[in-house]
């Protein structure tokens, strides 16, 4: 059992219901991606008049539209009248949101500007009723969101450490595709997975590893931030591979012109989904792209293979949580703690499991 007062070499992975069990599927919802800011689509994708995206962030549908007017906003897609989805998920350009149920109509900031056949609603302003705003920041190429309330902290306090270190490392980058991964497991299997210092990678990932001096592996916590970093092999520059994961779900992946950001969001009990992106530096013909994508999605297998049989197994009886490597897993350690005290985990003091 997870000892906030245990230190790294006698500390207790959190037990296996926190990935198994509905109600801290509720909390991760609440508490962690509801109180957080999230990276929600890039900047240039909302760039134009008109342009949106509709997307889900852990149950929640939102939208971000840039209005006629040049306003970028955030909120709830949720309609008014019946709780139908306003604006179709996805990204595209739009004068208006009509609701596909019974046709009410929003504007671009999410003020509801229509009803039809509403003669006759004696009591129900319709300027009193716009979709909830959620909080937005765009910062570097993305847009940030928040739930409108808890009331967020800056977003210099969630991701600060990322945002100083960044700098020029993304100068020149471009993106260059996107794929969503549907993964059956609880998203923290997920970010454990990632956090674990590289322990994994020679032997769930043979191909990554030959090009990686995994011996120069290293790992540092920065706030709620971490970063693990690795000298590439196949360079005499010194070039790095940087593995970024910033609370509560994201991780930003640079190896020389190349990067990738992954987005892990919970999709239902013991399921999650995974939003790729993928940038480059300077001009890059679609073969580089396929290839770029290929070589990605074929570490990204090899991860999916082994959360979804650690989230098969968590729910056996004679599985009740192990001890962190040191060498290794501090970051996954730090990780589950942040995590026991955003949801209010009740951590034990009474030791190891
Ligand atoms: S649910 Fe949107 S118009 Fe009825
Ligand atoms: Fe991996």
């Amino acid at each position: 059992m997870l000892d906030p007062e245990a230190e790294l070499d006698r500390a207790w992975s959190l037990p296996p219901e926190c990935y198994t069990r509905p109600e801290w599927l509720v909390l991760d919802r609440q508490r962690v991606f509801g109180a957080s800011w999230l990276p929600a689509c890039r900047a240039e994708q909302v760039a134009e008049a008109g342009a949106y995206v509709a997307l889900n962030l852990a149950g929640e549908p939102v939208v971000i539209a840039r209005d006629p007017s040049g306003v970028l906003s955030a909120f709830s897609n949720i309609c008014r009248h019946r709780a139908a989805r306003v604006a179709a998920e996805g990204c595209g350009s739009a004068t208006r949101f009509t609701c596909p149920y019974h046709g009410w109509m929003y504007d671009l900031t999410g003020r509801l500007t229509g009803i039809p056949e509403g003669v006759g609603m004696s009591t129900f302003r319709r300027e009193d009723h716009p979709l909830p705003a959620w909080h937005l920041e765009v910062w570097d190429r993305w847009v940030w969101v928040h739930p409108p309330h808890p009331e967020p902290q800056p977003l210099a306090g969630q991701i600060g450490p990322f945002q100083e270190w960044l700098g020029d490392h993304m100068e020149g980058f471009r993106w260059i595709a996107s794929r969503e991964y549907h993964v059956a497991c609880d998203w923290k299997v997920f970010v454990d997975n990632y956090l674990d210092g590289g322990y994994h990678v020679g032997p769930v990932h043979p191909g990554l590893a030959a090009g990686l001096v995994g011996k120069a592996y290293s790992t540092r916590v920065l706030g709620d931030c971490s970063l693990q970093s690795c000298p590439l092999s196949d360079t005499t520059a010194g070039a790095m591979a940087w593995y970024w994961h910033l609370w509560p779900a994201w991780m930003v992946n640079l190896y020389g012109d190349v990067a990738d950001t992954n987005l892990v969001l919970p999709d239902g009990i013991g399921r999650c989904r995974v939003q790729f992106d993928w940038y480059a530096r300077g001009d890059c013909p679609p073969e580089r792209v396929a290839a770029i994508v290929a070589s990605s999605d074929q570490v990204q297998r090899e991860d999916m293979q082994i959360c979804e049989e650690v989230q098969s197994n968590l729910s056996s009886r004679f599985y009740h949580g192990g001890p962190y490597v040191p060498k290794r897993e501090v970051a996954g350690w730090r990780f589950h703690l942040k995590w026991a005290k955003a949801t209010g985990f009740k951590l034990s003091g009474a030791g190891n499991g």
